[in-house]
């Protein structure tokens, strides 16, 4: 099945003294989402933004804002995600108890709801919330960090999702997140990816090099 690809850089790689800037770049450069990687220090071992960047950074740009919430306990902050102008949150698997309540939560501040998974976290978690979000984030890096090495084990994981996603017939995007470069985005889509978040493969090379880093990932 043709499925379009999608691009949604990863704002954590680009200039964070001039994050306005870039996402006015990263649009222009032709993106279709803009991925936002919020991380608290607890549940990742790193810091980056909350909700006030998001709202700063809401009118720079038209584009999905794609933000994937790398952080526990997650529902405190959902209210403030929602009203910063997110339209994709994506939470992990693993931040909590009660994944099906967050959803929940989600979908009834009229967001899209997406569900992550770490590298060790099995396709099976999803069993009982697969029909109820709109995006599935598979994680091939450890999350955390920019510039990682992409994890060889997640192509199986993102085959078994694709399967239970075409089986179930609802459109829920197939997002892959971590080390996704010109080398690897032709195996993460034929594996049956049609999101691709990319911060480095995006950012390496400075705003001169964005829409053809963004052409080139898209035609993988
Ligand atoms: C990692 C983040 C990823 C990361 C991707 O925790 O969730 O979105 O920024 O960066 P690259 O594309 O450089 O691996
Ligand atoms: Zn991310």
């Amino acid at each position: 099945m043709n499925r379009p690809i999608l691009i949604s850089p990863s704002i954590l790689s680009a200039d964070f003294a001039r994050l306005g800037e870039e996402v006015r770049a990263i649009d222009a450069a032709g993106c279709d989402w803009i991925h936002v990687d919020v991380m608290d220090g607890h549940f990742v071992p790193n810091i980056t933004i909350g909700p006030m960047v998001v709202k700063a950074l809401r009118p720079h740009t038209q584009k999905v804002m794609d933000v994937h919430l790398m952080i526990t306990p997650v529902d405190p902050m959902l209210d403030a995600f929602a009203e910063a102008g997110s339209d994709i949150i994506t939470v992990h698997q693993e931040a909590g108890p009660h994944l099906h309540r967050t959803i929940q939560r989600i979908k009834a501040l009229g967001k899209k709801a997406g569900v992550s998974l770490n590298p060790s976290t099995p396709a099976k978690m999803l069993d009982y919330v697969l029909e109820e979000i709109d995006l599935v984030l598979v994680m091939s890096v450890n999350p955390g960090f920019g510039g990682q090495s992409f994890i060889e084990s997640q192509l199986r994981k993102i085959e078994a999702i694709r399967k239970s996603i075409d089986k179930l017939g609802k459109p829920i995007h197939l997002e892959v997140d971590g080390g996704v470069d010109a080398a690897t985005a032709p195996r993460v889509i034929a594996a049956g990816a049609d999101v691709l978040v990319a911060g480095t493969a995006t950012f390496r090379g400075g705003p001169a090099t964005y829409a053809d880093n963004i052409r080139g990932l898209r035609g993988a």
